[in-house]
């Protein structure tokens, strides 16, 4: 039988799981939360985990507890996936020589985007931490790339594509949750291949985004989104502004 059938306190009176006791592999998640350690911004409610995720580009040096990040990127692993095909790959960077080398690469890539930016975008992007100098990933102690396999389906690439991101907010709501900061990071054009001479990415898998997770002093503001109403139709499509 599927679905919820009732609502547990754990031993942390803080929060309650939903627990369905007629799937052995929901059952075993659960019982991984009733054991886990709750990060300083407690368990939120699902919403507001949601609009509390920050793109942070200011972190501490602290190490993740390896049981930390295990869930967060286990989280990933639980995204729906087209076919249910489960492209992606996370590679977990934490040694210091591999960031330094990636970070170089960085810098020089986001050099020129930064560049091309529109005055007001580079302005925004600086006034939540946003910089083209990326030396200070050199300090993030848990970098992920998730990338996606190309070959498993002629013609799926983009719904491989698409699938991975789910599996990348997965892991960015979960470092929330956890009460970490993430930031998830794109390539700008031949950047992956210069990452690549840096990292054994196999030939038939294509990097969707870096993620970059750890603790922050940061209080970020939330930067504003478009209105529901010009977002949203009803039976019509929104008017979009730009
Ligand atoms: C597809 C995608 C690519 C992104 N690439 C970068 C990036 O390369 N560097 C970066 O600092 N932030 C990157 N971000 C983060 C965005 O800048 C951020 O999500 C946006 O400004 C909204 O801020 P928020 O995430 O704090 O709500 C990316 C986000 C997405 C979804």
């Amino acid at each position: 039988m599927h679905g919820v059938i009732s609502v547990n306190a754990c031993r942390n009176s803080h929060f309650k799981v939903l627990r369905t006791s007629s799937q052995s592999f929901l059952t075993e998640t659960v019982f991984s939360w009733d054991r886990h350690q709750i990060g300083e911004l407690g368990l939120m409610d699902f919403y507001d985990v949601i609009k509390r995720r920050r793109s942070v580009r200011r972190f501490r040096t602290d190490d993740i507890e390896e049981a930390t990040l295990r869930r967060i990127l286990d989280a990933g692993l639980w995204a729906p996936s087209a076919g249910n095909l489960q492209p992606w790959g996370f590679m977990v960077i934490q040694d210091r020589e591999l960031k330094q080398r990636l970070a170089k690469i960085h810098t020089e890539y986001s050099y020129r985007a930064w560049s091309e930016f529109k005055p007001e975008v580079a302005k925004d992007l600086a006034s939540r931490g946003g910089t083209w100098k990326k030396e200070y990933l050199v300090d993030v102690p848990v970098w992920i790339v998730a990338s996606y396999r190309r070959t498993i389906q002629k013609g799926f690439d983009e719904a491989a594509f698409a699938s991975t991101w789910c599996a990348i907010e997965n892991v960015l709501l979960a470092a929330t949750a956890e009460g970490l900061g993430s930031c998830p990071y794109t390539l700008a054009d031949g950047e992956e291949q210069a990452v690549r001479e840096v990292l054994p990415i196999p030939k038939d898998h294509r990097i969707a985004a870096m993620i970059h997770i750890g603790y922050t002093d940061a209080k970020l503001k939330a930067p504003k989104r478009r209105e529901f109403e010009t977002t949203v139709g009803y039976d019509k499509f929104p008017v979009h502004e730009p």
